[in-house]
């Protein structure tokens, strides 16, 4: 099995060039599923939850053409169940459920079931359906769902911000008949840029990017060309090997404005950010100072950037607290860095760590993707060798971790 070898001690000085979003291209993937045309994405990562997602689109007949960064999806849906042996592999399989439910009526998914950063249920996306005409049954560990007489509009407010139940809500209300409000919807730029799509598409929606979006369902969406949003979770995670090295990076294509908090937080502590046209710079020239971070929904400090922030706060001056208020457990890499010499503590939600001089280099452990990518990080700050394994998670969401890394004179391989 693949392993990552990283020698650290080298600040980071280059570019690197941000790709696709995956967690934008998920959804958009799946509105392959509201039309019988050619949808084409643009600015597509390579990366393995990209390749899942395409393969259970396929299973749903879709044909599905790549080329370089364009991904090309057309075609009519032969078959509306989505089977467990993809879904285990992928939470956000659970994105087809509306689109499938909206187009045909019926569909059959598999319940995600656990998943190594929490419990992860999907309540929300079902009564959100549910109110739009949706009936549901749980029946061996899948999703039954069928809408006799078709999806209706609703007025849905959920309870709390959830990114996929907003997703798949809005992509099932862009088809149905009349209004749906979403109330207390998720803000992240991924919604937008999903938004912007199905507009293309020929969908009626106001209001993506707030917390409160208003779908006026059409009969029919068409074909439509969008280009993916550049992945703001890469961005920041770039961003801290900068500054966990002690170096200068030019994040290319960047977006500052869908950072939120983890710009304000990475000045906080002492990192210099400055913005050009295509995107910013950044630059630890003194000391890294410990702050203090609370995950929150957009446009507060993202969970998915929580584990590699803590990587950074461990070399930090002074003593710093990580709160985690969006999933449980979602802190496996907490014993990891405490092998290379952090000092963490981590009791219920939050973790306080104490900075020190600098970590050392040891054998450590991926637990899921953001978390491996914290340990990739610690490594390249680290004194010595770092080996990671199981990087199968690092692929995921990660691009040629490895060759963009090491264009900015990191020491790191593949073994
Ligand atoms: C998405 C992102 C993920 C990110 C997360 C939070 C994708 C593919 N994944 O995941 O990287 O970490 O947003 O920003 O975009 N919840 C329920 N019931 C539901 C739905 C969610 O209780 O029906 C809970 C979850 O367990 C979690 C919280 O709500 O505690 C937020 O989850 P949600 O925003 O839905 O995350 P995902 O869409 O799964």
């Amino acid at each position: 099995m693949d392993r990552i070898l990283i020698t650290g001690g080298q600040p980071l000085s280059g570019t690197i060039q941000i790709s696709g979003a995956k967690n934008a291209a998920l959804p958009l993937m799946t509105c392959g599923l509201l039309t019988d045309d050619r949808l084409t994405l643009t600015n597509v990562a390579k990366l393995a939850d990209l390749a899942t997602m395409a393969e259970l689109l396929a299973q749903h007949g879709l044909d599905i053409f790549r080329d370089g960064r364009t991904l090309s999806l057309g075609g009519r849906i032969t078959n509306t169940e989505a089977p467990y042996d993809i879904v285990r592999k992928m939470r956000a399989s659970i994105l087809v459920l509306g689109p499938l439910l909206a187009r045909t009526r019926e569909a059959r998914v598999s319940l995600p079931g656990g998943c190594a950063i929490g419990t992860r249920p999907v309540d929300l996306h079902l009564k959100g359906l549910e109110a739009m005409g949706a009936v549901i049954k749980l029946d061996g560990g899948y999703i039954d769902a069928t809408a006799p007489t078709g999806l209706h509009g609703a007025n849905i407010v959920f309870p709390f911000v959830s990114v996929g139940a907003t997703e798949n809500l809005l992509m099932a209300a862009a088809l149905a008949t009349g209004v749906t409000t979403l109330k207390n919807a998720a803000r992240e730029p991924e919604i937008s840029d999903l938004a912007a799509c199905l507009i293309a598409m020929g969908a009626k929606i106001e209001g993506a990017g707030t917390d409160s979006i208003t779908i006026e369902g059409v009969k029919t969406l068409h074909g439509a060309q969008h280009d993916i949003l550049p992945d703001r979770i890469e961005t920041g995670t770039y961003a801290c090997a900068a500054a966990i090295t002690g170096g200068r990076i030019f994040l290319q294509n960047a977006r500052i404005e869908t950072l939120g908090a983890v710009i304000t937080s990475l000045a906080e502590a002492g990192i210099e950010i400055t913005e050009q046209d295509n995107g910013f710079w950044v630059n630890r020239k003194n000391g890294l100072h410990g702050i203090d971070v609370t995950t929150e929904p957009f446009p507060g400090f993202p969970t998915d950037m929580q584990a590699q922030f803590m990587a950074l706060m461990s070399v930090a001056e002074g003593a710093s607290m990580v709160t985690e208020t969006i999933f449980e457990n979602r802190f496996m890499h907490v014993p990891e860095l405490n092998r290379m010499g952090a000092r963490i503590n981590a009791v219920g939600a939050s973790a306080i760590i104490r900075g020190v001089p600098h970590l050392s280099g040891a054998p450590v452990m991926a637990t899921d993707l953001r978390a491996s990518v914290s340990l990739v990080l610690a490594g390249l700050a680290a004194k010595g060798e770092t080996t990671i394994s199981r990087v199968y998670h690092l692929d995921r969401g990660y691009e040629s971790v490895e060759q963009k890394l090491a264009a900015c004179g990191a020491k790191i391989e593949r073994i």
